[in-house]
């Protein structure tokens, strides 16, 4: 049988291109579209260097559905689409709602204005563990409550899977599955690829790996008078290709109509939460690498603690995260050295 074709959306950022790199791997034809606003083409190379298959590659922005119906003409055929192209930085969409709304929301819009009529069987869907808000129970499950989006970003997560739902039960020929992510983290072993925002990072960790490699004076730790056991903020991070993993299970499960239901929900983290501090502190002993950093007041915004019970994944998908945080800590460091290397950063 012919590879199936599966098209990435936000392909050459950073959890798009991981995903690419295990799609491909697994057998599939893959189709990057993607507007660069926050990626690079040299990604491409680097999908290249890893699988020895160069995906198709798309330059175009998915806000503009004759774009969208020109791609699907050239590459018919596409059985499965991972929608990734987002906005993504939370400080930004409070600045620029409009950007974030329309970018958000218009791109899955014409996505699935167009599946039905090009035999598109299913959407896996990029989300968020920010719709949960601040969490009145950690871990969290699928069913915890969702609160009030504190941010636009958020909210377009939250917008996004309704009109999924909606969509879905108005008939539409076609299935989703809704992956909310806890906090993607780390880079492919082979440091091909990895995290490379735009700018002064906003995430945690390129702020720290670009402070270990002494691009950044220091590291502000947001806070640490938090009700936790050492004051800073607990998250679950989860590494990059373990997350990509599930979406080609995803794909998989969407393909052979394995799903349970016309939209499945699934949290994808590692069910471990992890403070700041330790965060750090387990960096160091990975790397062996100082990072000079100062405790500042907190960030607005920030949620205390989060972290996910993964088990509904974990039996239904046959999908668990496996790599220990010092494994995926010392792979963000490759990663940053690389760029180095490359006169990059
Ligand atoms: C992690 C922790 C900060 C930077 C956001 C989005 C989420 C997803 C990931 C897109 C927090 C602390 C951070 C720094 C710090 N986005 N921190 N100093 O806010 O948990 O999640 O990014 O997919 O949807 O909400 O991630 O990496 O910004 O912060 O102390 O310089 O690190 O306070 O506790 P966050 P983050």
């Amino acid at each position: 049988m012919a590879a199936e074709r599966i098209l990435v959306t936000g392909g050459t950022g950073y959890i798009g291109s991981h995903t690419a790199v295990e799609l491909i791997n697994a057998g599939y034809q893959v189709v990057i579209i993607d507007n660069l606003s926050n990626s690079s083409r040299d990604v491409i190379d680097g999908i290249e260097r890893i699988t020895g298959v160069r995906p198709d590659f798309v330059e175009g922005d998915c806000t503009d559905i004759d774009t969208l119906r020109r791609l699907f003409a050239e590459y018919p055929g596409i059985k499965g689409i991972i929608n990734f192209a987002a906005s993504k930085a939370v400080g930004e969409s409070v600045k620029k709602p409009i950007l974030y709304y329309r970018n958000n929301l218009d791109t899955l819009l014409n996505l699935l204005d167009l599946m039905a009529d090009n035999g598109v069987k299913g959407i896996v869907f990029s989300s968020s563990c920010t719709v949960y808000g601040e969490p009145d129970v950690n871990p969290v499950t699928e069913q915890s409550p969702i609160k009030k989006a504190t941010s636009p970003y958020g909210n377009t997560k939250q917008i996004s899977e309704e009109i999924i739902t909606d969509v879905i039960a108005a008939g539409a020929p076609f299935k989703s599955i809704i992956l909310r992510y806890f906090n993607p983290v780390g880079a492919h072993p082979s440091a091909e690829i990895g995290e490379l925002p735009n700018g002064v990072p906003q995430n945690l960790i390129p702020y720290l790996t670009q402070t270990a490699m002494g691009i950044r004076e220091k590291l502000s730790v947001f806070g640490d008078d938090y009700n936790t056991p050492d004051g800073s903020c607990i998250r679950d991070y989860i590494n990059v290709v373990d997350l990509a993993k599930a979406h080609v299970i995803a794909v998989r499960r969407m393909l052979d109509d394995a799903s349970e239901a016309p939209i499945e929900i699934f949290n994808l983290g590692t069910g471990k939460g992890v403070s700041v501090l330790e965060l750090i502190n387990t960096f160091e002993s990975a790397t062996g690498v100082k990072v000079p950093h100062v405790i500042t007041g907190r960030r607005e915004g920030d949620i205390e603690k989060v972290w996910a019970d993964p088990s509904y994944a974990n039996n239904v998908l046959g999908w668990k995260a496996e790599t220990p945080l010092a494994d995926t800590l010392a792979s963000a460091w490759n990663w940053q050295k690389r760029l180095r290397e490359r006169g990059i950063m």
